[in-house]
């Protein structure tokens, strides 16, 4: 078992004690941070900085110079699955993702291959190993990957979208057909989760970004029901330790007690829910990831102290909460907002574990 020189982070997934809450901020490396964009410039394009392990690596590195981090997370992308899949991604300059061939029929879903990760993916793997390497146990490595909702959704689409209609009209006209792309996302998604944790990622985040504007039943039949196929085929322990296991649907907090039953070790929260109700409904199986807003990053250092304790304070005594954002940070928050918001959280958050 290698060991870590901070490992509250592990511990919190697992409901162990720890001396202080940890925290990590979702889309921590991006382009709120000037250093970000200049390797991303140096690399030539978003996608380019993916596949170079060295540069994946700086940048990954880039927020824990900055700042008091108990995580790193990798740096990649959840859409380099659909491209080792065949799609053909690229992000045209402030465009967003998109996909040259999305997936339009039947026929495209019984076509579509899954991906080798040590071949097609081996890039994400030598990142990984990369990190590992260069973190020298001073905190744990965060793999990640989309959930087969969310990737599906980009695949359909060909790109991002507001209304979701042709994945929809796919849902309701052609349910069979979707349930099949869905299968094999998820197949494939646990290969790649499962060659993260032997490269050494040593816990897993699946993103839900988009199961929050599923109807009721349809996101248990088309969201979680394949995140639950992938918690159920992951690798749970390596290198003589606990790999926890984290499901972040966004607007997901009408599912959580069905969340919390898939196996995962914890679930991540957005910022529309209490974090005491959350405790109360869930807290005694799984821990919790979250919940401030990412706009509160725009305050000023007081305000966001203020939130930070509120916070803190819904979730009271004990472990098993990983501080975070509800979101992704937004790109253009001050540099110095993110310090205020970690320091706040290890202060005073150190009277709740004692
Ligand atoms: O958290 C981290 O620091 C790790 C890196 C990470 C990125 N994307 C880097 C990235 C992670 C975990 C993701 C996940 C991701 N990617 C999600 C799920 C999480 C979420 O925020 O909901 C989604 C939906 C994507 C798809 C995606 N990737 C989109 C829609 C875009 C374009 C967004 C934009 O604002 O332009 C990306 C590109 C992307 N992924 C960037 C980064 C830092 C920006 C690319 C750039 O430098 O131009």
């Amino acid at each position: 078992m290698s060991t870590l020189k901070n490992d509250r982070y592990l511990r919190a997934l697992l409901r162990e004690p720890v001396d202080c809450t940890p925290v990590w901020l979702m889309r921590q490396a991006g382009r709120y941070l000037p250093e970000y964009k200049a390797t991303r410039a140096q690399a030539g394009d978003f996608m380019s900085l993916c596949r170079n392990a060295e540069l994946a690596c700086e940048v990954t590195l880039q927020p824990l110079r900055r700042y008091d981090l108990d995580a790193a997370i990798l740096f990649s992308d959840i859409l380099t699955v659909p491209d080792a899949m065949g799609l053909g991604l690229s992000f045209g300059a402030g465009e967003g993702p998109k996909f040259a061939r999305p997936i339009d029929s039947l026929s495209a879903v019984q076509n579509l291959p899954i991906p080798d990760p040590e071949v097609e993916l081996q890039y994400v793997m030598n990142a990984v190993r990369t990190i590992r390497r260069e973190l020298k146990g001073d905190v744990p490595l965060i793999g990640f990957s989309g959930s087969p909702w969310t990737l599906a959704t980009y695949m359909v689409e060909g790109g991002s979208s507001k209304a979701f209609t042709k994945i929809k009209k796919m849902m309701y006209a052609e349910p069979q057909t979707l349930h099949l792309l869905l299968d094999k996302v998820a197949e494939a998604v646990i290969l790649y989760l499962n060659a993260q944790i032997k490269a050494g990622a040593q816990s897993v985040m699946i993103f839900d970004t988009w199961g929050g504007v599923l109807a009721h039943r349809d996101y248990l039949d088309f969201s979680l029901q394949y995140m639950h196929k992938i918690v159920d085929g992951l690798i749970r322990e390596n290198d003589g330790r606990k790999v926890p296991v984290t499901l972040f649907t966004k607007g997901g907090g009408l599912w959580l007690e069905q969340i919390a039953n898939t196996g995962c070790d914890a679930v991540g929260l957005d910022w529309t829910v209490n974090l005491a109700d959350a405790k109360a409904q869930v807290g005694h199986k799984v821990a919790l990831q979250g919940n401030m807003d990412p706009s509160v990053l725009y305050a000023s250092p007081e305000r966001i102290e203020q939130e930070v304790r509120s916070i803190l304070s819904d979730f009271g005594t004990g472990s098993g909460h990983v501080f975070n954002l509800g979101h992704g940070i937004h790109q253009d928050v001050p540099v110095e907002s993110p310090k205020a918001f970690v320091d706040a959280i290890h202060h005073y958050s150190a009277p709740y574990h004692k």
